[in-house]
């Protein structure tokens, strides 16, 4: 029941996407975050949520924004429940407990609803604080850092939950650090270094542009020069990167016809995690 009403009532957005900034320790993730949230003020340019201007329009466009922050910031005079109540009053919704009831369940927080917020574990502030950014039904949802210290089951769940979120109708941005879970959840992905955007396109075009199949082998004796081109050798491991599979099949048949004897083969996929490294590496981004 409840999570039936739950999709249906916050299916009210038209932009369906889910994206991810990554990028690393003080690329500016969180302050652009904060600027969109209008907690800090940009020195140029402009923001705009579901096309409300953050300045010109701020209520409006703060409106449509839930931010789950990646600090734990909570009241520690106040119950689960009172503090959504309360973060519902910010918004001037005054009747609002069988939402905040149907944000409690599907979060996992309906027993801990009268528990004080200085008595909660630090997965369960966590929860909370993505709650307080649900409370107004906001279209589009950004979490800084979600799953930053949380343990597996808390990332399970929050995952799910953020598809979830996602299939109903919530356009939603996280930033991450973990690559995989970026990979997994995100349509498109962008990448800052410096304050600035150096890469910003769907996980497939990143996957495709920067990075490759892998061939790795442990060939038993020594390669002869040229067999491998473009491959690199690093503690007996050879690694060559390799467009289509086809190109596996006259890889080794060169390698038998050379005599060479494989003892151990892999095949990696494309990694984001390479692309990351390639994009940081090749991107000259600099602070103004
Ligand atoms: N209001 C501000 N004005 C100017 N610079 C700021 C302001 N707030 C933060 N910074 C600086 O911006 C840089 C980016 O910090 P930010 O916290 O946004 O990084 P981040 O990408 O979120 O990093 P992390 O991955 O560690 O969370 C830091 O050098 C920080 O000191
Ligand atoms: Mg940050």
């Amino acid at each position: 029941m409840a999570s039936r009403h739950w999709t249906e009532s916050i299916s009210r957005c038209n932009r369906v996407s889910s994206s991810v900034c990554s990028g690393p320790n003080g690329a500016g993730k969180t302050t652009l975050i904060s600027a969109l949230a209008g907690l800090v003020r940009p020195d140029a340019g402009r923001l705009r949520v579901m096309d409300h201007d953050v300045q010109q329009d701020y209520r409006a466009a703060r409106r449509q924004l839930g931010v789950v922050p990646q600090e734990l910031v909570f009241d520690p005079f106040f119950s689960v429940r009172e503090s959504l109540q309360i973060q519902s009053g910010y918004f001037g919704i005054a009747d609002n407990d069988a939402w905040i009831d149907e944000i409690l369940e599907n979060l996992g927080l309906a027993s801990k609803a009268d528990a004080n917020m200085r008595m909660l574990s630090g997965g369960m502030k966590r929860r909370v604080l993505v709650a307080q950014a649900l409370v107004h039904r906001p279209p589009v949802i950004v979490l800084d850092e979600p799953t930053a210290g949380v343990d597996v089951e808390l990332r399970q769940t929050l995952w799910a939950f953020i598809r979830r979120l996602n299939e109903a109708g919530h356009t939603i941005v996280l930033t991450t650090h973990y690559l995989e879970e970026a990979e997994m959840l995100c349509n498109r992905i962008a990448m800052l270094k410096a304050g600035r955007i150096v890469a910003l396109d769907t996980t497939h075009n990143l996957l495709r542009r920067f990075s490759s199949h892998t061939l790795r082998l442990r060939a038993e004796g020594s390669v002869p020069a040229g067999l491998l081109q473009g491959a690199t050798e690093s503690g007996g491991w050879w690694s060559l990167p390799f467009d289509a599979f086809d190109e596996v099949e006259g890889i080794l048949t060169r390698l038998r016809g050379a005599g060479c004897r494989i003892n151990d083969l892999e095949i990696g996929k494309p990694d984001l995690e390479e692309v990351f490294v390639r994009v940081m590496q090749g991107s000259s981004a600099r602070p103004d």
